[in-house]
């Protein structure tokens, strides 16, 4: 089926609208001019009703003061006749072959936020991005993606704080360069001073030795006097014994004894120096750690850089409604700014792109209240339109040049006498 658009339109007696007859545009913007209360919005009601089925009927759909029921005839673009008459406001659908229809035919082109275009301006920006997504068939993925980022995302940040304070641990370990690598045994430096203590005492005993020599010789001397006799062989014993005393003398004479102070001073150390190798092993054991944690969250920096960018591809592999128009975190973006920060007329071209999107045999779209455009961006609007191949039929509140007709008091401005002349023919027929 080809694009659907709006070629003629007849409206009597629908809220305030008296009579009104209009062709719009093809493409491009058609507007409904006029000042307030005149009947503008009742002719978007009007479409709305005709080609949207019963719950667009307006509640009091028929205009106060009009002896008959409302009338409404559609001509689409594909020679499709939509109408409504009578007591009951039927439907009545005839094609060009004239074989009749209904609003099942209808709905497969009316798209239904293309007549109701507030029900999506006015949907949350979140739903907006749903529905965008949606209609280029990646919300599943693109949200799967967003989860994934935001649980890497949050996982690398409790590992960040980990790793940070681990780093700062490691840094405030004290440090000993002068400490030796591995903890100090005393057993060695003991088993030394027992070896010299030993020594030490072998010493001593031949001291000792010497000394009772010495005590002998002076015995022997004072007895040489008063032993005359025993002179000769106290002599030998004499002799001897001062060889004897000569050898432990000798033997005695350059005996030094070792020093074990330092060994004492290095037993006391010892725990000092084992307090200063454990630091050691501790800073370096803090230091591995942090670096693991820098290590996993470096890791996860690559993961998450890795999942925004399969976030972009598939973002730029569909085919999105307007170049420009994305979606970042769940909210639709336009040239970079989000749906509140948009004008109001970025607002109008974002929403007839994805609307358009949403049903593309759905060719026109209806805008009430254009007015929020000045006549510049209306002018920009309108050739986005024609060359998009869209039609817009919109209101505004003005009587001005860029309006297609104007309405006044339900009729259109120029238009009164020949609704009036139209009634008459009719009312004739209708009498012969
Ligand atoms: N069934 C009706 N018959 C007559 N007037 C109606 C009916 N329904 C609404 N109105 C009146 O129509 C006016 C609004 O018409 P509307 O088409 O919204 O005007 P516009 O869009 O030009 O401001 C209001 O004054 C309202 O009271
Ligand atoms: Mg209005």
């Amino acid at each position: 089926m080809e694009t659907m658009k709006i070629n003629k339109l007849e409206i009597e007696n629908v809220k305030r609208v008296k009579a009104v007859k209009l062709e719009p545009m093809a493409n491009g913007l058609t507007i409904i001019g006029g000042d307030n209360n005149q009947g503008k919005t009742s002719v978007l009601d009007s479409i709305a009703w005709a080609l949207g089925g019963d719950r667009y009927r307006p509640s009091g759909a028929q205009r106060e003061g009009s002896v008959v029921p409302p009338t409404l005839h559609i001509v689409m673009s594909n020679g499709l006749v939509v109408e409504r008459k009578g007591k009951n406001s039927d439907l009545k659908v005839t094609d060009p072959t004239g074989k009749k229809g209904g609003q099942q035919l209808l709905n497969e082109f009316v798209e239904q936020l293309a007549i109701d275009l507030p029900k999506f301006m006015e949907s949350s920006s979140q739903d907006k991005a749903k529905t965008l997504l949606r209609i280029i068939g990646i919300g599943d993925r693109l949200s799967e993606l967003e989860r994934k980022e935001k649980e890497l995302y949050s996982r690398r940040l409790a590992i960040g704080q980990i790793a940070d304070q681990k780093a700062k641990f490691a840094k405030e370990q004290p440090y000993y360069p002068d400490a030796p690598k591995d903890i100090v045994s005393p057993m060695e430096l003991i088993r030394q001073q027992q070896e010299i203590l030993a020594r030490n005492g072998e010493n001593q005993r031949k001291r000792d030795k010497a000394d009772r020599y010495r005590q002998s010789v002076a015995l022997l001397s004072r007895e040489v006097g008063s032993l005359q006799e025993q002179l000769s062989k106290k002599r030998k014993e004499l002799e001897d014994a001062q060889l004897d005393l000569d050898t432990a003398a000798m033997e005695a004479q350059d005996l030094q004894d070792a020093s074990t102070a330092e060994l004492e001073a290095g037993i006391a150390n010892i725990d000092e120096v084992n307090r200063k190798v454990r630091a050691n092993l501790d800073k370096d054991k803090a230091e591995e750690d942090a670096l693991a944690y820098k290590n996993q969250y470096d890791g996860l920096t690559t993961e998450i850089s890795q999942v925004r960018k399969d976030r972009t591809d598939l973002l730029q592999s569909a085919e999105l409604p307007l170049p420009g128009l994305s979606v970042d975190e769940g909210e639709l973006v336009y040239n970079g700014q989000k749906w509140d920060c948009m004008s109001g007329s970025d607002r109008l071209k974002v929403a007839t792109a994805i609307v358009r999107k949403l049903n593309p045999k759905c060719g026109f779209v209806l805008l009430d209240k254009l007015e929020q455009m000045d006549l510049q961006t209306l002018r920009e609007f309108g050739a986005w339109l024609e060359q998009e191949g869209l039609q817009a039929i919109a209101t505004r509140v003005s009587t001005g040049d860029e309006c297609s007709i104007v309405i006044s008091d339900g009729y259109v401005a120029g238009q009164e006498h020949a609704a009036m002349e139209d009634r008459k023919t009719e009312w004739k027929a209708g009498e012969f």
